[in-house]
C-alpha cells in the first residue's frame, strides 16, 4: 500500500483483477481517460488466459498480466503470490471487477480496507456466480420483483459480502428475457462502479 500522500490532485493507482469480459474493466479506464476518476490503471490481472478483458487492457497500453492458479498449488499459496504481484505496482486500491475466486486472508490481509468486489445483486443475495440468471429464475418463480447490483469492501472470505459502499435496485420486467436483464445490470453496474470509485478517490482515502 502506498503512503499516504498530502498531493491529492496525484492520480490514485489501481490495480484490477478480471476473470473474463472485463466490461467493467473498461468502465474503469474510459472513466479514468475522461477525467471522472483521478485515478490511473497501473495492471489488470487476470486468473485466466483468454480473458477479452486482458485485450481491452493491453489497447490501452496497460500492463496485462496472467496469473492462473496452478493445480499443484495451495490456496493460500497461489493467493500470496498473487498479493506479491499486484503489491508489486503499489496500488492504491484494489478492484475486484468480474474476478471469480474466493481471495483468502493471505492476499486481503496485504490491502487491507482496500480491496473493493462488485456484484450483480443486492447485499446478501446471491452470492458467487450466475448471480443475474439465479434473480432472473427468481422472478419468473415470483419470488421476486427486482434484483440489483452493489460495489463493497472485501475484508474477508465471505463471498461477495462486506461493508456495503453502493447499491441499486434494478427492475425486472414481465417482457426480459436473460439476455435483456444482463444488458440491464451491467449497465448499471458500469456507471455504479465508476461513481462508487469516484466517491473513495474523493474521500482522498488511500
Ligand atoms: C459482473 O457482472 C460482475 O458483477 C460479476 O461478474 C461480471 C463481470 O463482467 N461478478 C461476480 O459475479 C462476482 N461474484 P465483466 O467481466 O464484463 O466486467
Amino acid at each position: 500500500m502506498n503512503q499516504p500522500t498530502t498531493n491529492n490532485q496525484q492520480p490514485a493507482t489501481i490495480v484490477v483483477l478480471i476473470s473474463g469480459n472485463g466490461s467493467n474493466l473498461q468502465a474503469i479506464l474510459e472513466a479514468c481517460a475522461s477525467g471522472e476518476l483521478n485515478a490511473q490503471v497501473v495492471a489488470v490481472i487476470s486468473n485466466k488466459r483468454d480473458a477479452f478483458g486482458l485485450e481491452r487492457a493491453r489497447r490501452v497500453n496497460v500492463p496485462a498480466i496472467v496469473k492462473p492458479k496452478l493445480k499443484a498449488q495451495e490456496r493460500r499459496e497461489y493467493d500470496a503470490e498473487l498479493a506479491d504481484l499486484v503489491a508489486s505496482y503499489q496500488p492504491d486500491w484494489v478492484v475486484l471487477a468480474g474476478w471469480m475466486r474466493v481471495l483468502s486472508a493471505a492476499f486481503l490481509d496485504r490491502f487491507p480496507q482496500h480491496v473493493v468486489n462488485l456484484h450483480p445483486a443486492l447485499p446478501g443475495t446471491f452470492p458467487g456466480i450466475h448471480a443475474i440468471e439465479r434473480a432472473y429464475e427468481a422472478y419468473q418463480a415470483g419470488e421476486m420483483t427486482h434484483t440489483g447490483v452493489m460495489v463493497h469492501l472485501v475484508p474477508d472470505e465471505g463471498v461477495d459480502d462486506g461493508p456495503v459502499l453502493a447499491q441499486e435496485i434494478v427492475p425486472i420486467k414481465a417482457d426480459d428475457t436473460l439476455e435483456s436483464l444482463e444488458a440491464r445490470v451491467h449497465a448499471i453496474e458500469h456507471r455504479v462502479l465508476a461513481a462508487t470509485l469516484k466517491t473513495l478517490l474523493q474521500k482522498g482515502e488511500r
